[in-house]
């Protein structure tokens, strides 16, 4: 199994990312951190602690870390998630009920650098918004790089964006944090629009997870029928891209996302294009590549794998 933490603003889809981390037999989900993102840190924290509390996952710890972008005022995305960033079901108390999951005490740098240091091999990052709590960890804790096994990430894209023309969200949020990320020269890999705009919510995806019957899937059902309703209303798109449990499937089954090692870099300083992720794809530019970026998904046995793991939950 591989060891993971993971990093999210909870949002819907990084809600299913949890699941599909906890609940995927390849993978060892061993912390989790929030930053401020889809809403602000005080929500993205108490909503990782629903997220694992309906689950029943209480053994895996949930500390809060930046509550905004290294450089940037935060920009949230209330119209996708709802005001409380989990819009749809009536929400549970965290700390209430037969799974509580409390708030840890230590800050999200502090409980990464207590994770890494107690785990027997190098552990994987997966981020699942706005990457500045990895760039908070590599700037107060470069001594830490050896420990962290790969960053893996949702965001960018090799095409357009979602909160720009070219940006999309995550990497437009804080694009210096990913620059930061990128220069550390820790395996990276890029899961971007490009391949998450194909994990679609579609009426047979919802089918399916429902019929799992579990309270982690009326859960998620509630919460997807949400997504997708938003989705509709501000891209269009009725079946919603499931976009942060493809990262998470990167590492819980590697032969169902497709990846290219290629130069990646995001670009600080455009006009128009601030948070645009530059993937040099044809190697155009001659530089050392840097990175992996998603540049494929087999979208039924993602599914399939994402079913798996939620079955596996309370
Ligand atoms: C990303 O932005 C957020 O709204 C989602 O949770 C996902 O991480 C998609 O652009
Ligand atoms: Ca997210």
């Amino acid at each position: 199994t591989v060891p993971v933490i993971v990093d999210c603003d909870p949002g819907h889809d990084d809600v299913m990312a949890l699941w599909l981390a906890a609940g995927h037999p390849a993978l060892d989900l061993l912390a989790v951190t929030t930053v401020g993102g889809n809403v602000p840190l005080e929500h993205t924290s108490r909503n990782a602690r629903i997220a694992l509390s309906v689950a029943g996952v209480t053994d895996v710890p949930v500390a809060a870390g930046a509550p905004g972008p290294l450089a940037r005022e935060l920009s949230t995305a209330e119209w996708i998630h709802g005001e409380n960033g989990l819009g749809g079901p009536d929400l549970p108390d965290p700390d209430a009920g037969a799974s509580p999951v409390p708030l840890d005490p230590r800050g999200a740098t502090e409980l990464i650098a207590d994770t890494l240091a107690a785990a027997s091999e190098p552990v994987a990052i997966i981020a699942t918004g706005p990457i500045t709590n990895v760039a908070v960890l590599l700037r107060e804790r470069p001594d830490l790089v050896p420990r962290i096994r790969e960053v893996v990430w949702m965001g960018g894209s090799t095409e357009r964006g979602n909160a720009t023309p070219y940006a999309e969200f995550n990497a437009w949020v804080d694009p210096e944090a990913l620059d930061l990320v990128l220069q550390s020269g820790i395996r990276f890999t890029m899961v971007g629009l490009n391949v998450t705009h194909r994990a679609l919510v579609t009426a047979g995806v919802r089918e399916r997870l429902a019929a799992i019957g579990t309270r982690t899937a009326a859960f998620g059902d509630e919460l997807l029928e949400f997504f997708c309703r938003t989705n509709d209303e501000v891209f269009g798109m009725p079946d919603g891209p499931l976009h942060d449990p493809v990262a998470v499937a990167v590492l819980a089954d590697p032969g169902s996302v497709e990846v290219a090692r290629t130069r990646l870099d995001v670009e600080l300083i455009g006009s128009e294009t601030v948070g645009a992720t530059s993937v040099d794809l044809d190697g155009m530019l001659g530089r050392e590549p840097n990175a992996f970026v998603a540049v494929g998904i087999d979208v039924e046995r993602f599914w399939a794998g994402v079913e798996a793991a939620v079955a596996r939950l309370a």
